[in-house]
């Protein structure tokens, strides 16, 4: 059943067995914490031996020795030294930043920041309750966090005990099987099935048959932007499993979220972030809404300090003009369906209609993929290309700005 459905334990991932040392030997016994001072009876040469037998990989867990990196991608300043290029001659299409960035409160808000030699406020008071007015749920609530991501980690933290599993919907957000690795869980993978659906009847088949504990479902799911339909998440939420909603790209999708479902469904979380509505990927914060029944242990097991001064104040100031975040949303979506019909003309691309601020494009005829990108980059234009078996022969393109497009093209028709 486990291989019918890709049970796979995400440990077994690339790298090398690092040294395995056992540890220190202790030189002198310690009796009731004194540490005895004898006379080595151990020749000089001898004790450099033992201590060179010390690796400090055999102090690092067992499952993390074989744990992947994870594929982050290349900072601005790297990759402008790497192609000599100035910062803003690249063309960022990789990482579905939002390239209009904040409001200009958020600037101002940051540059008269006046207690950053305070530590934050633990509860983020401000913030939750600017988010309560935004979304409509109470702040009681809503939980923030140092990015979505780092709300991912938590909730396993708080969910998962070493060995329990996790349901992965593929091709989606690598982070959730990244980070089940880094908790010591197991993956169940549900691949997706045609157009990116969820295959529902097979997750309430692994659901009913290996009891994983968490499943993940993005809505738009990254890197395709297809939505999961009321429909389809009431027939989870029904099975006995918590449900993490990622709608990281919500306000690109034109369905209303679903933060204030959490009222109804006990075993429902929902995840979003200030990263692409509101322009602040480098400055990290994300939130999520929980069920009462849930977040009294999270606030429990959070980093008192997780949100800075600074990601409170500019996220205070960028809900402070939603004029402005629904003209940069506009402009995205309008440059969205410019893009979509232009990447269609593109002979050796197919493009997936898609409800966030990213197109999915199949690489046909022939082409590849990698090769793509790589040629894009020589011209300074920054696409996301996949090597995960779902995804081999696809590229993925963040929305820009009408110039960013305009210079994917160009870059586009040279290599046609
Ligand atoms: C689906 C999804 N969830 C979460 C995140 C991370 O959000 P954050 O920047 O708030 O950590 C991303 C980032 O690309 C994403 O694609």
């Amino acid at each position: 059943m486990a291989a019918a459905f890709g049970l796979c334990n995400t440990h077994s991932i690339g790298a090398t067995e690092g040294n395995r040392g056992s540890g220190f030997s202790r030189r002198a016994p310690a009796i009731r914490g004194t540490v005895l001072s004898m006379a080595s009876t151990i020749p000089a040469q001898n004790e450099d031996t033992q201590q060179q037998k010390v690796s400090g990989d055999s102090f690092i867990r067992p499952h993390l020795r074989k744990l992947s990196p994870y594929q982050a991608i290349l900072p601005f300043e790297v990759l402008s030294t790497r192609l000599g290029r100035k910062p803003e001659e690249i063309i960022k299409l990789d990482a579905n930043e939002n390239p209009y960035g904040p409001p200009p409160e958020v600037f101002e808000a940051l540059g008269s920041l006046r207690f950053p030699y305070i530590y934050p406020d633990p509860e983020s008071r401000r913030l939750r309750a600017a988010l309560a007015e935004d979304s409509g749920l109470e702040a009681g609530h809503i939980l923030v966090g140092c990015g979505a991501d780092e709300l991912i980690d938590l909730i396993m933290r708080c969910v998962l005990d070493p060995g329990d599993k996790i349901v992965d919907c593929p091709p989606t957000f690598t982070m959730y099987e990244f980070d089940a690795a880094v908790n010591g869980a197991h993956v169940i993978k549900v691949p997706r099935i045609t157009d990116f659906g969820l295959d529902v009847e097979k997750i309430a088949n692994v659901v009913e048959s290996e009891k994983p504990k968490i499943i993940f479902l993005t809505s738009p799911n990254n890197p395709d932007g297809s939505i999961i339909s009321d429909e389809v998440l009431l027939k989870i939420l029904e099975l006995r499993i918590l449900v993490v909603l990622d709608e990281a790209y919500i306000e690109f999708s034109g369905i209303e979220s679903r933060m204030k479902w959490v009222k109804k469904y006990e075993n429902l979380i929902v995840l979003r972030t200030f990263s692409k509505r509101a322009g602040l990927a480098g400055l990290r914060v994300g939130y999520g809404a929980f069920p009462m029944s849930i977040i009294e242990y999270l606030w429990r097991a959070k980093q008192p300090y997780n949100v800075s001064v600074a990601a409170e104040v500019a996220a205070c100031a960028a809900l402070q003009n939603p004029v402005y975040l629904e003209t940069v949303k506009d402009s995205l979506l309008k440059e969205r369906d410019r893009l979509f019909g232009l990447l269609s003309q593109v002979p050796f691309l197919k493009p997936y209609p898609s409800y966030s601020n990213f197109i999915l494009c199949e690489v046909t005829s022939g082409r590849d993929a990698k090769q793509l990108k790589e040629d894009l980059v020589k011209m300074g234009v920054m696409i996301r290309h996949y090597s995960n078996k779902e995804l081999r022969g696809y590229v993925r393109v963040s929305v820009g700005k009408p110039e960013h497009t305009d210079a994917l093209m160009e870059g586009l028709r040279r290599l046609s």
